[in-house]
C-alpha cells in the first residue's frame, strides 16, 4: 500500500538520527561539531603562561560526546574548527573525567605542574563521576532500546507494503520509541546545562570555560519529533489502508 511509505521514511529518518547522535564523535573527523559539551581551558593556559611563561602541555578543548572524549587544539585564536584531534577508544559508558584527562596529559608531558598547584576544582570530576557519567549512561541506554523499537517499526513497516492495514499496529512500537526518545533528550538536555553551569561557576576563577552549540540537542530532539509526528501518520495510514480494504471486498 502506497499510504505506508510516507510513515516508512519517517521511521527510517528517526533511525538514521538516533544513530547519529550514538556515533556522533566517534573518531577525530566524524561530526566533531554535535559535542554534548565542551571545556575550553585556554583562560587557565594563558593565565599560567603570564605568571611562568612556560606552556602549560594541555589541550585547548576536551569535547565530551555519547560514546568518546576528544580532545584538541584551537587553530585559531580560540575558535572552532579544532586541529591536532585525538579520541578516546569507544565505550559505551561516558567516562568523561576532566581532572584526570588534564592529569594524564601534564604527567605524558612529564610536566611538574599538577592539578593541586592548578587550583582545579575537584568538585567538577566528582560531579561527573557521582551522577553526569551515570546519567549519560541512562541515556545511551533509552537510545539504544529506542533504535530496537524504531527497527521493529522499519521492518513491520516492510510488511505494510503487501497488507497496508497492519500499518495501524507500528503505533505500538513508535509510541515506545517515543517514550525512550524523550527520556534521553531531557537526560541529555539537563545533563548539558547543569554540566557547563557547574563548570562554569567552579571553574572561573581559574579560566576554565565550559560551553555547548545546539546541534546536539537539534538532532535528539529532531529524533524525538519526528517519531511521535510518524506516530499519527503511522495511525493514519493503518487507517487509510483498513478503509481502503473494506472497499476492495
Ligand atoms: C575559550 O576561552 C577563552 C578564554 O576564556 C575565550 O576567550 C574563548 O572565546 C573561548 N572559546 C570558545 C570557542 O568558547
Ligand atoms: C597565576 O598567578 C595568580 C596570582 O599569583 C594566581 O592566583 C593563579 O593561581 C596563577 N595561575 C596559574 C595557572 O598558575
Ligand atoms: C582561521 O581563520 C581564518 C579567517 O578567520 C580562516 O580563513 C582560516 O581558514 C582559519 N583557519 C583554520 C585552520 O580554520
Ligand atoms: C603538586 O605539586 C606541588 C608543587 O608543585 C607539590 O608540593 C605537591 O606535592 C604535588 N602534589 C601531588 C599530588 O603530586
Amino acid at each position: 500500500m502506497w499510504s505506508t511509505i510516507l510513515p516508512e521514511l519517517m521511521s527510517i529518518t528517526v533511525f538514521i538520527l538516533t544513530t547519529l547522535c550514538l556515533r556522533a564523535g566517534n573518531s577525530p573527523s566524524y561530526m566533531q561539531d554535535y559535542a554534548i559539551l565542551s571545556l575550553n581551558t585556554t583562560g587557565l593556559k594563558d593565565t599560567f603562561h603570564h605568571n611562568t611563561t612556560a606552556g602549560l602541555p594541555i589541550h585547548d578543548v576536551y569535547n565530551l560526546y555519547m560514546i568518546t572524549t576528544c580532545s584538541g587544539y584551537y587553530a585559531n585564536n580560540s575558535v572552532p574548527p579544532l586541529v591536532g584531534v585525538t579520541c578516546s577508544p569507544v565505550s559505551w559508558y561516558s567516562k568523561f573525567l576532566p581532572s584526570t584527562l588534564l592529569q594524564s596529559d601534564l604527567t605524558s608531558h612529564s610536566a611538574t605542574t599538577n592539578l593541586s598547584s592548578l587550583r582545579f576544582p575537584p568538585t567538577i570530576q566528582d560531579a561527573f563521576n557521582e551522577r553526569f557519567n551515570l546519567q549519560l549512561h541512562v541515556a545511551f541506554i533509552f537510545y539504544v532500546i529506542a533504535l530496537i523499537w524504531v527497527g521493529c517499526v522499519v521492518l513491520w513497516g516492510l510488511c505494510t507494503f503487501w497488507i497496508g492495514a497492519l500499518g495501524g499496529f507500528a503505533v505500538l512500537f513508535t509510541s515506545s520509541a517515543s517514550t525512550c526518545l524523550l527520556i534521553s533528550s531531557a537526560i541529555i538536555t539537563a545533563v548539558q546545562s547543569q554540566s557547563t553551569a557547574l563548570i562554569n561557576d567552579q571553574g572561573a576563577s581559574i579560566g576554565l570555560q565550559a560551553g555547548y552549540n545546539s546541534k546536539f540537542l537539534a538532532l535528539t530532539w529532531s529524533a524525538f519529533a519526528v517519531n511521535a509526528a510518524s506516530s499519527v501518520v503511522w495511525s493514519c495510514a493503518g487507517i487509510v489502508s483498513a478503509a481502503w480494504r473494506g472497499n476492495e471486498f
